[in-house]
């Protein structure tokens, strides 16, 4: 599914929320970081809370990490991996994610269609 413009998304920058089609639609968004878009479910895994409390601002203030506004879990924005809070070592759960014609896409995943 066609998520944003590939302009839409600076690096380090504010992210791109978006429902995941299926099912059971899920919340989830797109940033961009090192040059690469990067797709997981807006669900930290501390307390399954969405992380932004303000709508796309999924980055610290270095834009080097994704933080959860509610307990300040900090997760590695290339792999989704938690470093500092209360949920070190577990992971965002990451969706598949290409650019292709100036767009950011993401692949429905299967058991959720
Ligand atoms: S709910 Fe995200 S760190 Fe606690």
């Amino acid at each position: 599914m066609a998520v944003c413009a590939s302009a839409q998304l600076d690096d380090g920058g504010d992210g791109v929320r978006f429902e995941l089609e299926g099912a059971t639609p899920e919340a989830a968004f797109v940033v961009r970081f090192a040059g690469q878009v990067h797709a997981y479910l807006n669900q930290c895994r501390h307390i399954p809370v969405e992380l932004d409390w303000q709508p796309g601002r999924f980055f610290d203030a270095s834009g080097l990490y994704l933080v959860c506004a509610t307990h300040g879990a900090t997760y590695r924005a290339h792999d989704g991996v938690c470093i500092e809070g209360p949920c070190v070592g577990r992971r965002l759960q990451a969706l598949r994610v290409i650019e292709c014609d100036a767009a950011v896409w993401v692949a429905v995943q299967s058991g959720n269609e």
